[in-house]
């Protein structure tokens, strides 16, 4: 019988991290996105999931501010998610991302967004309405947010310097 568990990501991960994100994603960019936001020290939760002692599936929380006038409320994004292929559709993806909020909302996180399918992060209870009013350019359907507890409605986005470099590419 297989065996999923669920832990932080160490830095001995990092080969396997870079090969579930290009399996998951069939390119480069989100491994390289991962690469900078973690050298970037950009990185507040960072989780593998195993099966049997390989790295299946990865999930990572980064750092993100929300601007309003002169207050920058910390908060963090979500991206990139990645289970590899073989493995879809068996519980991994749901399993890192509520394993994940546990710990953001156990280290003081009340704010987080993701850019994704509405479909998908509904069920984690994200939704389109929470993020609507925020500015940024990745507005639309696709942005959401989940708040914990009290945390700003408004203001602008700003993301991790590595979104800006590595999603260029
Ligand atoms: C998205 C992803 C992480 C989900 O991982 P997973 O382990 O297969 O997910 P789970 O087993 O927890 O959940 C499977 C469910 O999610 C649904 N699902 C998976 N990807 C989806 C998507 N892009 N949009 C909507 N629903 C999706 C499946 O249909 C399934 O639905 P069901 O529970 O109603 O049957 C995985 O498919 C993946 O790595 N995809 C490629 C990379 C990617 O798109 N990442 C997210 C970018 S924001």
């Amino acid at each position: 019988m297989s065996m999923m568990s669920i832990r932080a990501a160490t830095p001995r991960d990092r080969e396997a991290i870079r090969l579930v994100e290009e399996h998951a994603f069939g390119q480069q960019a989100e491994a390289g996105l991962v690469d900078a936001l973690v050298s970037g020290g950009d990185a507040v939760v960072e989780l593998v999931a195993e099966e049997d002692g390989q790295v299946v599936g990865h999930i990572l929380f980064s750092r993100l501010f929300v601007q309003n006038g002169g207050n920058s409320f910390p908060a963090v994004a979500l991206a990139p998610l990645a289970v590899e292929p073989s493995f879809h559709g068996t519980g991994i993806g749901g399993a890192l991302v509520r394993e994940a909020h546990i710990r953001l909302k156990d280290a003081g996180e009340v704010l987080a967004v993701v850019l994704g399918d509405p479909a998908y992060y509904g069920r984690f209870g994200y939704s389109h309405a929470r993020a609507e009013k925020f500015e940024s350019e990745f507005q639309g359907e696709a942005l959401q947010a989940l708040a914990w507890g009290e945390a700003p409605e408004t203001g602008k986005l700003v993301y991790a310097s590595a979104f800006g470099t590595a999603l260029a590419a």
